[in-house]
């Protein structure tokens, strides 16, 4: 077991042995180096992180909000366009981890919370539980995709499983904002950050259910639409602690920084691992661009090296002449086998990428 899964589990308490106190005690060890080790990075990267005032970590999350939507990254270029349902599958995987146990952390923030900085972050973890709905819970949101994904659907069978570690991470972060970072000011910064980035950086999962045909997208498409809402909450949060009792806007923008590195780095590696989960290849036939997974359903022949037929209604394996129909991927002949899988790639001829 990681370091990142103990600390999961002690967070998380599955079994009683989880909370022992030998355990507890590594685990909040290995979180207090843990925290120095990504708080140092952060002051190391950017000197000065002090951002002073309200205007200025305003000013300096808007700065940080924009810089990601004027580059998105390839992972996210990958998961909109290009990732096999069987890729998207293992990323909902990786995130099952976080999606199970969606917001639960924030119960630990209300009791360090004054009166007025409380209502705001109280109407986020409403919205979080489904506004007293049992559909609408977020985590139920989730639940329903894995579902539909044929995933298990309860958090035990996440922690059985080789894990990427940096999924951990994430939902372990929040864990020390709301429960043990030095001050409060940390996590309303991390929230401030995380609530104004989602809007943007899940439309890559929406496009991704909406590719894939994948019906229970409301995990996503929710996300996107609300956390609008619960970045202005998170804002008015901040503001409203401030002028009762003065935020320290260092420990602010530490959070927010926190929330952004752990985050994008899971969401990196998360998306690396899924691609390699199945390789694919493009295709260009009868003008249109198609994603093929690489291994042939046979023996795994390598389909990229494989030949098109001049109409581009199919092809053929190198290997041992499996043929299969374009785009369905059905088997149209060759070794018995199941059939391929092909995606059609929604992007222009102006988009188009070496395959
Ligand atoms: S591996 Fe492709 S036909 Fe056998
Ligand atoms: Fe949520
Ligand atoms: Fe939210």
């Amino acid at each position: 077991m990681t370091e990142q899964e103990r600390l999961y589990r002690f967070n998380h308490p599955l079994t009683p042995g989880d909370a022992a106190p030998h355990r507890a005690a590594a685990a909040l060890r290995f979180e207090e180096a843990w925290m120095a080790r990504c708080i140092a990075g952060i002051e190391q990267e950017q000197g000065d992180v002090r951002a002073g005032t309200l205007e200025g970590f305003r000013a300096a999350l808007d700065r940080r909000l924009s810089e990601a939507r004027a580059t998105p990254s390839e992972g996210a270029r990958f998961v909109a366009e290009d990732a096999s349902r069987e890729q998207f599958r293992a990323i909902v995987r990786e995130y099952a981890l976080d999606g199970l146990t969606e917001a639960q952390a924030m119960f630990a923030v209300m009791p360090r919370l004054d009166p007025e900085s409380l209502p705001p972050v109280m109407r986020i973890l409403i919205d979080e539980f489904g506004c007293g709905n049992p559909a609408r819970v977020h985590s139920t949101l989730y639940r329903n995709l894995l579902a539909e994904l044929e995933l298990p659907t309860a958090l035990e069978g996440y922690l059985q499983e080789d894990r990427v570690e940096a999924a951990f991470s994430l939902v372990n972060l929040y864990h020390w904002l709301t429960k043990r970072a030095p001050t409060v000011d940390a996590y309303l910064g991390a929230l401030a950050y995380t609530e104004g980035a989602i809007p943007w950086s899940f439309r890559c999962f929406v496009a991704a259910c909406e590719r894939l045909g994948i019906q229970n997208h409301a995990y996503f498409s929710e996300h996107v639409h609300i956390d609008a809402y619960h970045a202005r909450d998170a804002l008015l949060a901040l503001s409203r602690r401030h002028r009762a009792h003065g935020v320290d806007f260092h420990a602010a923008w530490l959070g927010a920084e926190l929330a952004r590195c752990v985050g994008d780095e899971a969401f990196e590696r998360i998306v690396r691992r899924a691609m390699g989960a199945k390789d694919v290849f493009r295709i260009e036939a009868r003008g249109k661009r198609y994603c093929v997974v690489k291994a042939c359903p046979h023996r795994g022949g390598d389909l990229s090296k494989g030949v098109v037929r001049r109409d581009g209604k199919a092809i053929t394996c190198p290997l041992h002449g499996a043929t299969f129909a374009l785009p369905s991927g059905r088997r149209l002949g060759g070794p018995e086998c199941s059939d391929l899988e092909v995606t059609e790639d929604g992007a222009g001829p102006e988009d188009r990428r070496p395959a």
